[in-house]
């Protein structure tokens, strides 16, 4: 999710982590920082802000040094600031490191090295990294590296030196990417291939447990049990816009790619698998007060609206619990009944949407707790609300909300299970659901492998203009969700529909140039959708199929079929909307749009 780089090699160090870090910016990072070896001596410069801010403060400084690691982050733990800047340090500041990914266990490790006499300077989960190897530390750091990773839960990509050991760094990867750029005479770590791009298109991925050590002689490559191996260079074929897309044509595409490590990352660390249970750490000082809780409010706009929806759903069937949903700009006008017995959650990509943060502060001038759930760290509900749970999706750049749906989805079917646990749902429910949960990503990926078909689709529809997208219960705010993707990025009219309520007025717009989406999976209002299917059938209009695997009965009333594996019908959402955006996607790229900018549109709406 951070951005990391370090170089070693026959040129001056900073120059390269500079661009490296320009060239990692374009994610929108909030604090970078650089640490240098050079004659006996590191220096390390971090600032908040963009790139731009980093450089200042080298105006009038001279930095030699031919090796360094550099960092450009965002934030997950503690909020953008210079303290909270990789690179971090052990106590006596021997051991610089930059880190990518979540430490889950790291408040354990604190405890235990605060009891040590270690003293910690940041409010990040990396920093436990430095203090363990400090301890550990036995004169080799590649050796002690491998017994510290060895305590560490969670995910990582990161760095390392060693002021004893002088031109050499360790590289490691857990579930968090790294590579190793080999130029000529020199060597560059890097968690993005654009980082690298400009000096050398030979690199080495490293895989999962993998270790790298950089020293002037060269690198090397070691498994887990710290055994030498060989691993062949691939040729870089992307230019530098196509590195930073990953070789995605958008980064709307890209973001839709990213989708299963989406949810993978925003339910790591909150599942208790054994109890049934959901934890979030940022609940915690406030699950008493939860625990009083009888109706939830739940506010946001556009695709985090939509996401409130299906939450609605998922809070009532799981966890008998009342829940309104309400746009941001209608709850801030409105006088809606709240008291102490009433929590408000914001639901924020951005975390800066400007209706959505004015009704967080009418709900809490009206006494209301008031909990986020935001992707963006530090962000203005993040701060503005009494607790929260963030996202850690990474940033999402394409304006068209894709993967912060998703991660919306997965974090409030924990959460349901979070509160129906603690009222009436069995041990059993609660582990079915996180069993469903832990298998999504998986099935994610089988719907990704459709893009082609998906695509072939788009290819008979994409000259429709007016599309009815329909479904029932926990897909009605899926149909609205689709709708909503296709008509922002290929400016198609499309409309969601309760598929129930055609009959009351909007079938009289059904004719045969009249296209039709129906998510329609195996759940418990199937057979209502296939009738609706057929009412439209039978009036002309064509219809696309949002369908489970196996069903064959739907052939013979769609057009076309787009099948999804079989999931909880609470967790249906994370499926049936990926094939929604994937066709959306192909629609407006087939109409020549400008799919990640789409007009009259801004990635996060700061004004009312
Ligand atoms: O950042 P937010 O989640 O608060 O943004 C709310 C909406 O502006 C946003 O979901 C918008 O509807 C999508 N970008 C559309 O794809």
């Amino acid at each position: 999710m951070c951005g990391i780089i370090g170089y070693l090699g026959k040129n001056d160090a900073l120059p390269i982590l500079i661009d490296g870090l320009k060239r990692l910016e374009y994610r929108g990072y909030d604090s970078s920082g650089f640490a240098i070896q050079h004659d006996d001596k590191i220096t390390v410069i971090k600032a908040v802000g963009k790139i731009k801010e980093l450089e200042n403060k080298l105006i009038g400084k001279t930095i030699n040094g031919k090796m360094g690691i550099a960092h450009t982050r965002w934030a997950t733990h503690g909020k953008p600031s210079e303290a909270n800047a990789h690179p971090h340090t052990d106590c006596k500041g021997d051991i610089w490191l930059v880190h990518n990914g979540i430490i889950e266990n790291y408040q354990i490790l604190k405890k235990r090295l605060e009891a040590r006499g270690h003293i910690f300077k940041s409010e990040t989960d990396t920093e436990v990294i430095a203090h363990l190897i400090e301890d550990l530390y036995n004169g080799s750091l590649a050796k002690t590296l491998q017994e510290v990773l060895k305590l560490l839960k969670g995910a990582y990509g990161l760095a390392v030196f060693h002021n004893n050991e002088p031109d050499k760094i360790i590289a490691a990867r857990y579930g968090s990417p790294l590579l190793i750029g080999l130029g000529s005479d020199e060597i560059i770590i890097a968690s993005d291939v654009s980082a690298i791009i400009r000096h050398t298109k030979q690199v080495i991925y490293l895989d999962d447990r993998e270790m790298a050590e950089i020293n002037g002689k060269g690198l090397k490559i070691f498994n887990s049990e710290l055994q030498e191996i060989n691993k062949t260079a691939q040729k870089i074929e992307w230019d530098v816009e196509q590195a930073e897309k990953q070789g995605f044509s958008h980064f709307m595409l890209k973001e839709i790619f990213e989708q299963p490590e989406a949810v993978i990352n925003s339910t790591r660390g909150r599942f208790i698998v054994s109890d049934g249970k959901a934890k979030f750490g940022g609940l915690e000082n406030v699950v008493d007060k939860m625990c009083q809780i009888k109706k939830l409010i739940i506010i946001s706009c556009g695709t985090s609206y939509y996401a409130g929806l299906i939450a609605k759903n998922m809070f009532e069937e799981y966890a008998e619990m009342p829940v309104q949903v309400d746009y941001a700009s209608e709850f801030r006008y409105r006088k809606t009944i709240l008291d102490d017995e009433t929590a408000i959650i914001a639901l924020s990509q951005s975390g800066e949407t400007a209706d959505t943060l004015a009704a967080v502060k009418e709900a809490k001038g009206r006494g209301a707790l008031t909990l986020g759930i935001v992707n963006v760290v530090g962000s203005s509900i993040a701060r503005e609300t009494d607790a929260g749970v963030y996202n850690h999706i990474g940033p999402e750049i394409s304006v068209a909300s894709t993967k912060s749906f998703i991660s919306q989805l997965a974090i409030m079917a924990l959460l349901s299970v979070f509160f129906g646990r603690k009222r009436n749902m069995s041990l059993v429910m609660g582990k079915r659901i996180i069993d469903e949960l832990q298998a999504l990503p998986d099935k994610i990926q089988k719907i990704l492998r459709l893009n082609n078909e998906i695509k072939s689709i788009a290819k008979k529809y994409y000259k429709v203009n007016n599309f009815a997208y329909l479904g029932r219960k926990y897909n009605l705010p899926v149909s609205l969700e689709g709708a909503l993707k296709l008509k922002e990025i290929s400016y198609i009219h499309a409309e969601g529909f309760p598929a129930g309520e055609m009959k009351h007025g909007p079938i009289a717009l059904i004719d045969e140039n009249f296209s039709n989406m129906f998510i329609a999976p195996l759940d418990s209002v199937y057979e209502k959708n296939l009738s609706n299917m057929e009412e439209i059938k039978s009036r002309g209009g064509r219809i696309i199929a949002i369908a489970t695997q196996g069903d064959n009965k739907i052939k013979h009333v769609a057009d076309d079929v787009i099948y999804m594996p079989k999931t909880l019908e609470m967790l249906t959402p994370i499926l049936s909307v990926v094939p929604l955006q994937l066709f959306a996607y192909h629609v407006a790229v087939l109409n020549g749009r400008d799919v990640d900018k789409p007009r009259n549109l801004a990635k996060s709406v700061t004004v009312e």
